[in-house]
């Protein structure tokens, strides 16, 4: 048997099972049957099912102070790595996130290869370096450098907007789109992205894991179209009934600026938008489909992932107006 390959024995950590893709990936492995531990900052932000269950070890650390680590990968075979520090609720109270996220990697990458960690599995962001690079998604790819400089072989997957309820890039163009019937926009508007639903990002995370074959590959994942922000959020404004939108594209309009709009506007923070948002400028399109020879999936259609992630809205928070 491949070193690579996990066996029902073999544990698995999942690190940012508190967040939007932790969170829905825990649930798909329990139910292929994988070991799992959890390394959680705040354990009581887990739901009361998951710290009950018996099969499921949760261990309270931090990458960032580096606590925890030692007890986290004690015998793990392989771990997820699903974690970055943007946010805050001001744009000036985290602006430390690029150097966080390379110290959190940094840290995970000694002690796994202290614990002999087998596979790190991580899920950064599509972007191509180059000057023009914003700092969230030169961020990104530098952690997935930092995770790829240990001995633990890792496997890259990199992707644009994720669609589903709770995902912090998509609520924030969703609640604008929701709340505001005409809005001004800087020419990011006209960025083209490939955004992707999260079912198929559970998919090819799982995927992944279970096929050895993927280790030590990077691989760009996307959703079946590619569109620009506008045209992603005049396609969300039709699936929930509101189409048109007017979208005006302006010459200036700062991220500060744009940031602070988001803020007032809709819940998500500016001090994560903010970085968010500068990310606009560069386009985010797959620019190869290795993937699809190791885990082939039907790639949902962006109608059909809004319309899944509407749903999943309705049943989270009900309506945003109520
Ligand atoms: N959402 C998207 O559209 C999207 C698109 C492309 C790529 N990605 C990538 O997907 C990954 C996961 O993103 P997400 O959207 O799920 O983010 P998220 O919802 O903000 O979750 C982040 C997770 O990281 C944990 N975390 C942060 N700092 C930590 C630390 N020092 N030690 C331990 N855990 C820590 C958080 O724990 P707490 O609950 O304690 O804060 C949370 O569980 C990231 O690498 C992101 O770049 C996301």
């Amino acid at each position: 048997m491949n070193n690579f390959a996990i066996t029902p024995d073999d544990r698995v950590l999942v690190i940012g099972s508190t967040g939007f893709i932790g969170g829905r990936l825990v649930p798909e492995l329990f139910k292929k049957g994988i070991k799992l531990r959890l390394l959680v900052r705040n354990p009581s932000k887990l739901s009361p099912s998951l710290l009950k269950n018996e099969l499921i070890e949760v261990v309270k650390g931090d990458l960032l102070k580096n606590e925890g680590l030692p007890e986290a990968f004690h015998t793990i075979h392989s771990a997820y790595y699903l974690v970055h520090s943007m946010g805050g609720k001001s744009i000036f109270s985290n602006r430390e996130f690029v150097k966080a996220d390379k110290l959190a990697a940094r840290n995970f990458v000694t002690a796994a290869d202290a614990a002999g960690l087998k596979r790190v599995i991580y899920l950064g962001g599509l972007g191509e370096m180059g000057k023009n690079l914003s700092e969230h998604l030169r961020s990104r790819a530098e952690v997935a450098e930092i995770l790829a400089s240990g001995k633990t072989r890792a496997t890259i997957l990199r992707a644009a907007v994720i669609i589903g309820a709770g995902g912090a890039s998509y609520e924030m163009l969703r609640y604008l789109v929701e709340r505001l019937p005409a809005m001004v926009c800087p020419k990011w508007i006209d960025t083209k992205i490939q955004p992707i639903a999260v079912r198929d990002v559970l998919a090819y995370l799982v995927g992944c894991l279970v096929n050895p074959e993927t280790a030590g590959k990077i691989f760009d994942i996307g959703g079946p179209d590619i569109m620009t922000y506008r045209e992603m959020m005049q396609q969300h404004a039709r699936a929930k009934g509101l189409y048109p939108r007017l979208i005006v594209r302006v010459p200036v309009l700062t991220p500060h600026l744009a940031a602070y709009w988001v803020d007032f506007v809709t819940p998500v923070p500016s001090g994560i938008a903010h970085p968010l948002i500068e990310g606009m400028k560069n386009e985010v399109v797959c620019h190869e489909n290795s993937i699809d020879r190791y885990i082939p999936i039907r790639k949902t259609p962006f109608p059909e992932a809004a319309n899944i992630a509407i749903e999943e809205e309705k049943e989270i928070h009900g309506t945003i107006e109520s």
